[in-house]
């Protein structure tokens, strides 16, 4: 499995000959400016956690020009219908399994929707098995007694979790994360894109380390095998 970072909470992954995308937020982000472009980042499928704006500004463009099938909430595949994309609803609880494996919605505590104001449905995590491995994509979050019931069911080998603080976890609550979903190999991710989730990265590898996990901070742009 190769992992490329594109800024935010924005991966691709390339795994059993096919490229999945999460979460497509790169044009507007400042930090990707000259490191990747939206018009180039191939995809197959693209998995949406929410209908936020800094997870989805890409999404109809690189949708459209890739062709790929957009998985999300119902509400984000009736929103994405509409714009002509190609699309596979899934909600909570459910698992699908795809060509390249099989995908889990897990419960994300957050909101959701679209820039327009259309209702995004609810938040959510992906757990995604392919290739013999498994990780959680957590979206957008706080910390959740629920998140407990992962490892019942999948034995995890990453995990993308935020660690911004403000809109989502903080690092010291990502570190409880990893204990929940007994994961202690995590790719940190909501932060430094805006003021508000500036994280100090020293600070943050500290703090997982102190707790025996280690946090990997990508650089965009940058690819790493799993
Ligand atoms: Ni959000
Ligand atoms: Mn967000």
């Amino acid at each position: 499995m190769k992992i490329t970072y594109y800024g935010h909470s924005c991966f691709g992954i390339h795994t059993a000959g096919v490229h999945l995308l999460l979460d497509p937020f790169i044009t507007y982000n400042e930090l990707a400016q000259g490191r990747v472009r939206a018009d180039e980042v191939p995809a197959d499928y693209i998995l949406l956690s929410h209908a936020h704006q800094d997870h989805m500004a890409d999404l109809v463009s690189i949708a459209q020009r890739t062709g790929a099938t957009v998985v999300g909430s119902w509400e984000v595949h009736v929103w994405c219908e509409k714009q002509g994309l190609k699309t596979h609803p899934m909600n909570l609880g459910g698992n699908w399994q795809f060509p390249f494996g099989r995908v889990r919605c897990v419960e994300a505590v957050h909101s959701s929707s679209f820039p327009d104001g259309t209702y995004g449905g609810n938040p959510m995590g992906y757990v995604v098995e392919s290739e013999g491995k498994a990780f959680y994509y957590a979206g957008d979050t706080a910390l959740s007694l629920n998140m407990q019931l992962i490892p019942r069911r999948h034995k995890l080998d990453f995990a993308f979790l935020p660690i911004g603080d403000n809109f989502t976890m903080d690092v010291q609550d990502a570190v409880t994360c990893a204990d929940f979903i007994q994961c202690a190999d995590v790719i940190g991710m909501h932060y430094d894109t805006f003021g508000f989730i500036r994280v100090d990265h020293d600070r943050s590898r500290q703090v997982f380390a102190q707790a025996g996990k280690q946090l990997t901070l990508m650089e965009i742009g940058q690819t790493l095998e799993k």
